[in-house]
């Protein structure tokens, strides 16, 4: 029977020993069959996570969780998995602490930040009574905008929120979500280097880690981030091999039905493992054990009717 964990002992391990596990988001059934099989093939554990907008578009966080816990039951997952909020709103974060997600992020960076601390607390707390573990954000991680990323995380706003009992903090370290802009500066390894030494063993979280090159996620890790998390990478892997797919012109082959689909989406799932295992492999995610495993996909039912 699939059960989650809440991560904290991994990413204790990961700060500690410098190397970092991803935080993937999903964004469907493929997205969440395909980070399972990547995590299985590499031994590595898993952090699977879903933002507000991508549980609405999948039917709600109690569907997310029903999806997750069934595959991994399909799957033959035996490597840890945790199930975490992404930028979860207060009302959010209470949602999925009551459905059972072995993580959640508050991400009250939008509120003064007085109320950011006040009802980190509150999550903090209702989390831990269930063993549920927590991620914070501070400072501002930019959004699509300006060549410098957002509004840089204060070291005295990492010491509080340590302080108040989160177990991994998300800095603002002029990261950026989505496609990084011509020009961008890169990251403020100062900054990060200062928060990691205020915080010495607190996992830290990397935001915005699609495009970022692979020198600059090293050093990170090298200072002391531990959890990166990535979408975009994978939502462009996955454009990227369904273009092929449709302009070698497979979907138009009616007598294989290349319409259909479960083939359709095939050759894009497969993009988002491989690109997942590249991704573990510039972080050097720990594998649990050196078990070989395989999933192989089940090819009759891409023509059972
Ligand atoms: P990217 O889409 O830029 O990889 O960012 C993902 C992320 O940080 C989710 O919280």
């Amino acid at each position: 029977m699939a059960y989650l964990v809440n991560g904290n002992d991994i990413f204790k391990a990961a700060r500690e020993n410098h190397y970092a596990v991803g935080a993937y988001n999903t964004n469907n059934l493929e997205w969440t069959r395909a980070l399972l099989r990547g995590a299985k093939e590499t031994r590595t554990p898993l952090l699977i996570q879903v933002s507000t907008g991508a549980a609405k578009y999948m039917g709600g966080y109690k569907t997310v969780k029903d999806l997750v816990l069934n595959e991994m039951n399909n799957m033959d997952i035996d490597v840890p998995v945790i199930l975490n909020l992404d930028h979860g709103d207060f009302e959010s974060a209470k949602e999925c602490i009551a459905l059972g997600y072995s993580s959640v992020m508050f991400d009250g960076h939008n509120l003064p930040t007085d109320e950011n601390l006040a009802k980190t607390k509150e999550i903090v707390k209702l989390a831990h009574e269930r063993g549920i573990s927590v991620e914070a954000e501070i400072g501002k991680i930019g959004e699509n905008q300006g060549a410098d990323g957002g509004e840089l995380a204060s070291v005295e706003d990492a010491k509080t929120f340590v302080a108040a009992g989160v177990d991994k903090l998300a800095c603002g370290i002029g990261n950026i979500h989505g496609v990084y802009p011509e020009g961008w500066t890169g990251l403020n390894f100062d900054r990060l280097k200062e928060i990691a030494e205020a915080v010495p063993n607190e996992p830290l979280v990397l935001h915005g880690g699609s495009g970022i090159p692979q020198d600059q996620i090293e050093k990170a890790i090298q200072l002391g981030i531990a959890k990166i998390n990535i979408n975009t990478e994978f939502q462009l892997a996955f454009q990227a091999a369904t273009r092929k797919y449709i302009e070698d012109k497979m979907d138009l082959d009616k007598g294989n039905k290349g319409y259909d689909p479960r083939k359709l989406l095939r050759a894009g799932t497969d993009a988002i493992t491989d690109s997942m295992k590249e991704m573990i492999s510039w972080m050097g995610t720990a594998p649990i054990d050196s078990k070989e495993s395989s999933v192989q996909f089940d090819e009759a039912s891409l023509n059972e009717e």
